[in-house]
């Protein structure tokens, strides 16, 4: 195992408390102007992706002592500890080894005492199966057609990481196969989705790892008595209903053929599972090479994490800066900011990953932690947020880092339009950094001839503070690979920052509470009766509800 030490404890978080008084006066300008080779010292390049990380408020000591802090807490042994199979999920009791599901090193990955590999590659070869079968047309629903509508019904990890994916490689999608993924337990979704669906033509996919989830159930539950009311015989169900999961007892009870689940285990976290049988309506839609293309560019990440020395390592420096970002700078959020369409929920997806990987206030040794853990992740695509959000970035009183990511070259390259896009990408990071000063707005003004009267009233709303950090991806363009490769780089950065703030990344207790209570209320809506057993506001809410439908 890895140490469990407090940050603030370590020689190196003091040693950067006092470095971020210094550096708070400086102007990230002036550190370019200084250095010409800034770029280059700053920036970091696994195959077509590019990393620069020089647009933040850091020298080459600011780095220096970041990996002090990296070494102080143990990251290099933490790595060990999660490819190594320990149980590094200590609350549940669980090892951690999403990264297995993508292992085509032809190592074993062995976990206590058993290599977990052979399981994870006959699931894949059954994956690759049912997407031959799928394909090929070979797979027929109830009337002999073939399948032409896939349903993902799931929540969280078992529908953001599919999501995402499928809508970030849409250039990929297999001709005749349409997906749709339903989440929330408002009968809305299920039902506007089943609006676009044939019953006969339709394979539903129950991602579950749990195969308890109350939303999942609920809409797994609708879907098949949908589809009953067409099909009129149960042993249909069969041929349009799978299971994702680990709890074959559940999918048993639930009435699909354990032939029909593609299983996954315990140590796949929800959040971290897309690489898993969760990820089969990726495999369906975009086809299974396309998805073994995904995992082979994780594969490529997870060896540049643990093969390349932290200093050069993209997942641990992500981590470090963002890290001194939030301790150090005082940021509390970050922003995903994709300059690709496609991408559009790629902020979403790790809004779960990061939030519910890294809100944690309790440390490794059960105490209270003693500085902030995990930030407030949030994101939409470029341009669009520039025309909603940016205001506050630029000119608020807040830090709000930004991950800037896009692709050099895009699947619609249709007139300027590319361009235009990148054009924006470029200057935003720019402006985000430089600001404007008194003295250019001035100048500024003066060229357009503005009045003394009126420049003396506008001035100092257009004057941008500048020094406002952010990293930037470049890939030369969305691929299965390079997304793979992207996805695991956000995934390491959780790990590492997890590992240095001395909490748990891989439980989620704090989901637990509002589902209790949720299970506590549910039969008191179901019945006539006054409620008086809550608090004020939540029995006067409840009461209003129940009058509202009377
Ligand atoms: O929100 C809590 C959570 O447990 C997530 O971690 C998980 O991704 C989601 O619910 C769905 O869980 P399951 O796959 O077991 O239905």
């Amino acid at each position: 195992m890895f140490p469990s030490t407090s940050p603030v404890a370590t020689k190196a978080w003091q040693a950067l408390q006092k470095h971020a008084d210094e550096m708070k006066k400086v102007q990230m300008r002036a550190l370019f102007m200084e250095d010409q080779e800034r770029f280059k010292t700053f920036s970091l390049q696994l195959e077509d992706t590019l990393f620069d990380y020089s647009k933040n408020l850091i020298t080459e000591d600011t780095r220096a002592l970041l990996l002090s802090l990296a070494d102080e807490s143990g990251v290099n042994a933490a790595i060990k500890a999660m490819f190594g199979a320990e149980k590094i999920n200590f609350t549940e009791n669980r090892a951690v080894l999403h990264t297995a599901l993508r292992n085509f090193s032809g190592k074993p990955v062995m976990l206590d005492g058993r290599d977990v590999m052979p399981d994870v590659l006959g699931v894949l070869n059954k994956m690759d199966h049912i997407c031959r079968q799928v394909h090929s047309g070979e797979w027929k629903g109830y009337t002999g057609k073939p399948i032409r509508y896939i349903v993902n019904i799931g929540i969280g990890g078992s529908d953001l990481g599919p999501v995402m994916v499928t809508e970030a490689l849409k250039p990929y999608w297999k001709p005749g196969i349409q997906p749709h993924f339903v989440s929330n337990v408002d009968g809305t979704h299920i039902v506007e989705t089943l609006k676009q669906v044939t019953p006969d033509e339709t394979l539903f996919l129950i991602a579950s790892k749990t195969f308890t989830t109350q939303e999942t159930m609920t809409n797994a539950h609708t879907a098949r008595n949908w589809f009953l009311e067409h099909a009129q015989d149960e042993k249909f169900v069969a041929k349009h209903f799978v299971a994702l999961s680990t709890n074959e007892k559940a999918v048993t009870a639930f009435g699909i053929d354990p032939n029909n689940m593609f299983e996954f285990w315990d140590w796949v976290g929800g959040r971290y599972s897309l690489w898993s049988a969760i990820g089969l309506s990726i495999a369906l839609t975009i086809g299974y090479e396309n998805f073994t293309a995904l995992l082979n560019g994780a594969h490529a990440a997870d060896n540049h994490f643990t093969q390349t020395p932290l200093d050069r390592n993209i997942p641990a420096v992500m981590a470090l800066v963002g890290l001194w970002n939030g301790n150090f700078l005082g940021a509390n959020t970050e922003a995903i900011l994709p300059y690709d369409q496609y991408m559009h929920r790629f902020a979403a997806y790790f809004q779960q990953g990061n939030m519910e990987s890294n809100g944690k206030h309790v440390d490794r040794n059960g105490a209270p932690v003693q500085y902030e853990t995990g930030p407030i992740v949030w994101g939409e695509p470029g341009t669009n947020g520039q025309h909603a959000f940016y205001q506050l970035i630029h000119q608020g009183t807040r830090l709000i880092p930004c991950d800037f990511i896009a692709p050099a070259i895009s699947h619609n390259p249709i007139g300027d339009h590319h361009v235009k896009l990148l054009s924006n990408f470029f200057a935003q990071t720019e402006a985000l950094m430089n600001g404007k000063t008194e003295a250019e707005v001035l100048a500024e003004l003066q060229k357009a001839n503005t009045s003394e009267e009126e420049i003396k009233r506008v001035l100092p709303y257009k004057v941008f503070t500048g020094n406002r950090p952010s990293n930037s991806f470049l890939l030369k363009q969305i691929t299965p690979r390079s997304l793979g490769m992207l996805i695991a780089f956000y995934e390491h950065k959780i790990f590492v920052q997890g590992v240095i703030w001395n909490i748990y990344s891989f439980d989620q207790w704090g989901v637990e509470l509002g589902k209790q209570l949720a299970g506590k209320i549910l039969p008191e809506l179901q019945n006539e009766d006054y409620i008086a057993n809550h608090d004020a506001s939540t029995n006067g809410l409840i009461n209003a509800f129940k009058a509202y439908r009377k």
